[in-house]
């Protein structure tokens, strides 16, 4: 068995009893109330999810397992000459709670490398797509036509325990997440490199070797560890995080789950917004000719969004009220690396003009930019300028978190997931009944 599985399982064997207690013991205990703007405003801020893994809190932003981005990247293990942490000790620290070793951060990194090899059909349903196919269309695609490998439906069909559910659940999320890579940059070949692929190199750790398949330079092997580290996990709530979360609650296997968390990703107002910010910023660039807009044509721009009623791609967000730490990250790495780039200046200009308009304009609960403000302009800068495969990278790192919560959520029993619906008669007749029940 590996490091990293002997450890999770005891840690499991641990954790039950707490579940079981809480359970058992304070089933009935109220936590939350419900009001009916929540009901029809997409549930906004209900209490009704349980994850250890990660935790975002409305003004300081996202910790994993307790710690802070900054302490992510101050504590993890990095590769020799590299600024970033290997991505392998990340998922170390979901599934664990601990900061691993070297030695331990190399255990999965063996793991990963034994897993690497896709099954010939993937590759020839990703050549049977048509040109033009979203991205985001073919990796879903991929990661659903692997079903096939679960390892958790054999052993289902087969029989076993309900105590047993997370072992197979593991080795499918391993088996999946070594694989996402290759899927990707084989994807990127084919839509905008002519189909001319670079293999991958099996001495590479999983960011390294991401970097060397895409064909760019140091430091994009750190940009990647980067970028799978801070998109991997913003607690459950999320499109993506509760869609891998909802469909894996119905025992569906990991390959399904993460195919669905990836369609739910695709949206403009969820991951897809890093391809929006480019989009957009790319508009502005056409118009301007180039150069870089002053504050007041900045300005000028974000009104005519706003007034086209359009969103601010990359501002805003739905439990955030400051800015979101992964931008706080990325514009860190901006500064340092690429303070230059004309893209970046933009966006920095960005920074300062949006949040005072959107606080004017009086919709946003949160002006403040997020992940997706950012995150574009470095692929962009490093040569990656295909903005519609900025999700497909997102969707990498996400896939971490959504699979280290899969496997928590069968090793706890977590049931299937079911809430309650009413129809809009029974909201407006329990209004009239509290209305009537106040007047007496
Ligand atoms: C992320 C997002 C979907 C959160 O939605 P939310 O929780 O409903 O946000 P709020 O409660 O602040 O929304 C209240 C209003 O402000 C608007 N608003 C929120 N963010 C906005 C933005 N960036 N630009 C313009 N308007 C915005 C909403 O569209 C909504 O308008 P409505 O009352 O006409 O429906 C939203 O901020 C958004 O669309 N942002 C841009 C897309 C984006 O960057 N997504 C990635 C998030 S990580």
């Amino acid at each position: 068995m590996s490091v990293l599985k002997e450890k999770l399982a005891a840690k499991i064997n641990e954790w039950r009893p707490r579940t079981r207690k809480l359970l058992k013991e304070h089933g009935e205990m109220i936590i939350d109330n419900v009001t009916i703007g929540q009901i029809i405003g997409g549930m906004r801020g209900v209490k009704s999810l349980v994850t250890d893994i990660s935790y975002l809190d409305p003004n300081e932003g996202i910790r994993y397992r307790g710690y802070t981005l900054p302490e992510v990247f101050k504590k993890l293990p990095k590769p020799k000459n590299a600024e970033i942490p290997y991505v392998e000790g990340l998922l170390y620290l979901l599934l664990t709670g601990d900061i691993p070793s070297e030695e331990e951060v190399m255990d999965v990194e063996d793991e990963f490398k034994k897993r690497r090899i896709l099954p010939r059909y993937v590759y020839e349903v990703i050549d049977a797509f048509p040109s033009l196919s979203h991205p985001m269309a073919m990796f879903s695609s991929a990661i659903t036509i692997m079903h096939r490998e679960s390892f958790f439906n054999k052993k289902y069909y087969a029989g076993m325990p309900k105590t047993s559910y997370w072992e197979p659940t593991y080795e499918d999320a391993l088996n999946l997440l070594a694989k996402l890579p290759e899927i990707a940059t084989y994807i990127y070949a084919k839509l905008y490199r002519d189909g001319k692929r670079i293999q991958s190199n099996p001495n590479l750790d999983m960011g390294g070797n991401f970097a060397h398949m895409m064909g760019i330079d140091k430091p994009y092997d750190d940009v990647s560890r980067l970028h799978f580290i801070i998109h991997s996990d913003h607690e459950s709530g999320n499109v993506s995080a509760h869609t891998g979360h909802l469909v894996a609650s119905s025992l569906s296997s990991i390959y399904l789950s993460v195919s669905a968390m990836i369609n739910g990703l695709a949206g403009p107002l969820h991951g897809l917004a890093n391809q929006e910010v480019l989009r957009w910023l790319h508009d502005l660039r056409e118009k301007m000719e180039d150069q870089i807009p002053t504050q007041n044509e900045m300005k000028q721009y974000v009104w005519d969004t706003l007034n086209a009623g359009q969103v601010i791609p990359g501002f805003g967000h739905a439990v955030l009220r400051k800015t979101d730490p992964r931008y706080t990250v990325q514009r860190e790495f901006c500064l340092k690396h690429l303070p230059e780039d004309p893209i970046f200046k933009y966006v920095d200009i960005l920074y300062k003009v949006v949040p005072p308009i959107l606080k004017e304009h009086g919709k946003a609960k949160n002006p403040w930019p997020n992940v997706d403000a950012q995150s574009g302009v470095i692929q962009w800068h490093y040569g990656v300028k295909e903005y519609e495969f900025y999700t497909v990278l997102f969707g990498i790192g996400r896939a971490i978190g959504v699979c280290a919560n899969i496997i928590w959520d069968r090793a706890l029993s977590y049931p299937i997931e079911r809430p309650k619906s009413l129809t809009t008669d029974m909201l407006e007749k329990f209004v009239e009944s509290k209305l009537k029940e106040k007047k007496k």
